[in-house]
């Protein structure tokens, strides 16, 4: 640290003596010539474009990236993070809780039509609500916390005042850190218990043509375990919540990784030309786009799931808080779950899952 502040000092110090023995370069300057007025190998606009473009130098210091004068790249970062991502992203929050709150009005809370049967059957066991949990309060909490990093400044600056801002985004910078390891281990451990029920089938198809029986009173079209609306979230989930660590331990571990510069070079197999010669900044810069994207699309889908899993389903959460679900729901919402389940029950007299 001191030996950065000494050579930065001596810099300082050599450049103004150049320029206090050279009084001609400030003159030039006022008068709207290049300074220098270089006639060697190279000009001063050669020089200046070099810099300029991001181009590294040479540095005694021993972090490679301050040899980087001018990084134009980040000035395109952060009109992307504060502009575009920004704006949909809100935009896109927004728009769900509008179209929930929509869609509520049509529709109310979906029902049990043929009503309560007073009668429960197994649908997630402790381990798979223990999955659900982890990965869902930890997804929350990085979610509020996330937001915080985007949004905070604009909301609760204005409300809270600086220090109790800073206070606040101090301590949702650790949560955040921390809990994304438990978001993961949450996420992998419902991947290992779920992925068998999330594999595409045909009943699918005809789930989705009846789009999924949830704007219609009275139509129920079949469903195993998962029904195809939650075999789309699962996946989502499970790519996405992968994608979002990654580029997240990237962000925790700056300039260690090449994901961009490797992926966009298998990208590049398809006819793509995205650039590869990434350097470690321009590395970290996509990281933090593509981290805040993902996790914005995550969060808007999320909040769906989350309404149709509480007020939006008339016995839904029961599922992930008791595990036990009312024999009526199951055989409306998974009716061939619920056959598959009986058909156990008769073969094994034991609790099958
Ligand atoms: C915080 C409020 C949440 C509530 C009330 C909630 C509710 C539920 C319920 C009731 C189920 C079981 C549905 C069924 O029986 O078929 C479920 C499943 C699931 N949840 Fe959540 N959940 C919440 C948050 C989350 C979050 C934050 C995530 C992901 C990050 C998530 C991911 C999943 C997945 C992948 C499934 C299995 C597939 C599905 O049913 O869509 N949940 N959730």
């Amino acid at each position: 640290m001191f030996r950065k502040l000494l050579v930065t000092f001596m810099m300082i110090f050599v450049i103004n003596l150049a320029f206090i023995s050279n009084p001609s370069v400030s003159i030039a300057q006022v008068s709207g010539e290049v300074p220098g007025k270089t006639l060697g190998l190279k000009s001063d606009a050669d020089l200046w474009r070099y810099i300029r473009t991001g181009n590294a130098g040479s540095t005694q210091m021993k972090d490679e990236l301050s040899a980087v004068m001018i990084q134009s790249e980040g000035d395109n970062w952060r009109a992307i993070r504060n502009g575009p991502v920004s704006l949909y992203g809100g935009l896109g929050l927004l728009g769900i809780i509008g179209l929930l709150f929509a869609f509520y009005m049509y529709r109310g809370k979906i029902k049990v039509e043929t009503g309560l049967a007073g009668q429960t059957i197994l649908r997630f066991a402790a381990i798979d609500r223990f999955a659900h949990w982890l990965m869902a309060g930890s997804f929350v909490l990085l979610a509020l916390t996330g937001l915080n990093l985007i949004y905070g400044k604009y909301v609760l600056l204005p409300i809270f005042g600086p220090e109790i801002f800073t206070a606040i985004t101090i301590g949702g910078k650790y949560i955040h850190n921390y809990l994304a390891f438990s978001f993961m281990l949450g996420l992998a451990l419902a991947f290992i218990l779920w992925v068998r029920h999330n594999i595409p089938s045909k009943i699918d198809w005809e789930w989705l043509k009846m789009g999924g029986g949830i704007f219609k009173a009275g139509m129920h079209p079949p469903a195993k375990k998962f029904n195809a609306g939650q075999k789309m979230i699962f996946w989502i989930t499970m790519i996405g919540g992968l994608s979002v660590s990654m580029s997240g331990i990237a962000l925790m571990f700056p300039f260690q990784t090449t994901m961009f510069a490797d992926t966009f070079a298998l990208l590049n197999v398809l006819g793509l030309n995205l650039p590869t010669d990434l350097t470690a900044l321009q590395e970290q810069q996509y990281n933090q786009v593509w981290h805040g994207i993902v996790s914005l699309g995550l969060m808007i889908m999320i909040i769906a799931h989350i309404y149709i899993g509480s007020v939006g389903m008339e016995g839904a959460i029961d599922a992930m808080n008791s595990g036990e679900v009312d024999r009526n729901w199951a055989k409306e919402h998974h009716n061939l779950w619920v056959k598959e389940m009986d058909e156990k029950k008769k073969s094994n007299p034991e609790p099958a899952e």
